[in-house]
């Protein structure tokens, strides 16, 4: 696959990402129409929808069907779009601007913003159930990667992450604490995308194996060019306010080891992704292409 192209490639499962989105997502509809227009607005904002293309690329990389699972993916941008609407809210990073566009809680108000957040999350298991998906792969296999979602999003993973990193707002850290926050908060999820792909792809032992030490390291690196991004970054292209997680005193890798150590820093995990790809073949081009765009992106 010399002749990658990670931009088409991008697009392409972008594009059937967003329509599938679309066609998944309840309407709005009756007395509580708004809390699915807020969850619509948040999720058709734009993002780059990295999650679910790295979950189809790692389907891919095993040899499944990454049509296949689609549903699984839409799940997993709604568990993220949930968490990025309750991380602008004001008791967390209070940010006005997201993907672009004013925050959820801007446009509708704090109390639906929470309701669109806990409204996505729980969709996204009414998706993993999806019979598109049901249809397809087997529900024994389907149930492992439910389980591995579930405990990326919460205490073990996500939520846990984002409450050190609030709760450690302001105060001395270490490189294990930051370590701590940034491979919860970001990397789990990251890595659960990885997984629930190969895993759906039906991979086998040593490739889910392989392909999670992708997604830990791939998934640090991720959140560590994204405290870079917040200092260095051009708020037209990362669609969010920067110096966000200077004012707010937050835990960062710039805060902690200055912009030429956090660069290094992702370069090496970067490379440390990379190594966990080599005993795939061509099949596995597109998460190569992947590590190295997220360590170069700008947005
Ligand atoms: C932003 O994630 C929040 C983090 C977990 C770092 P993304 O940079 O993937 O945001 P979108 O989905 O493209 O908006
Ligand atoms: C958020 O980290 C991680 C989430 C779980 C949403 P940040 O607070 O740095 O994310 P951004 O910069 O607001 O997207
Ligand atoms: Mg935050
Ligand atoms: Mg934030
Ligand atoms: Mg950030």
């Amino acid at each position: 696959m010399n002749d990658f192209c990670l931009k088409n490639y991008i697009r392409e499962r972008k594009q059937m990402v967003d329509r599938q989105i679309d066609v998944l997502l309840p309407q709005p509809e009756g007395p509580s129409g708004k809390v699915v227009e807020a969850m619509r607005y948040s999720l058709s904002a734009g993002g780059k929808r990295v999650r679910p293309i790295l979950m189809m690329a790692a389907c891919e990389a095993v040899g499944g069907d990454f049509k296949s699972i689609l549903p699984a993916a839409c799940a997993m941008e709604c568990v993220h779009t949930y968490s990025l609407i309750h991380d602008d809210l004001p008791a967390m990073d209070n940010d006005d601007l997201r993907r672009g566009k004013p925050t959820c809680h801007k446009v509708f108000g704090e109390a639906v913003a929470i309701l669109a957040g806990d409204g996505l999350l729980t969709y996204a298991f009414e998706l993993m159930t999806h019979p598109d998906l049901l249809s397809r792969v087997d529900s024994a296999t389907v149930n492992q990667a439910v389980s591995i979602f579930a405990r990326a999003a919460g205490v073990h993973g996500m939520v846990g992450g984002q409450t050190a990193d609030v709760l450690f707002e302001g105060r001395p850290i270490d490189a294990d604490i930051l370590s701590y926050i940034h491979r919860h908060k970001t990397g789990a999820l990251i890595r659960a995308s990885v997984e629930m792909g190969a895993l759906l792809g039906n991979g086998d032992s040593g490739e889910v194996e392989r392909l999670s030490r992708y997604g830990t390291a791939l998934g640090l690196a991720f959140q560590v060019i994204d405290d870079l991004l917040d200092v260095v970054g051009d708020e037209d292209k990362i669609g969010k306010p920067v110096g966000s997680d200077e004012r707010n005193m937050k835990a960062t890798y710039p805060a902690l080891f200055g912009l030429e150590e956090t660069r290094k820093r992702a370069l090496e995990l970067k490379d440390e992704a990379l190594g966990n790809l080599a005993e795939f073949g061509p099949e596995a081009e597109p998460l190569r292409a992947i590590a190295i765009y997220v360590v170069e992106r700008d947005r």
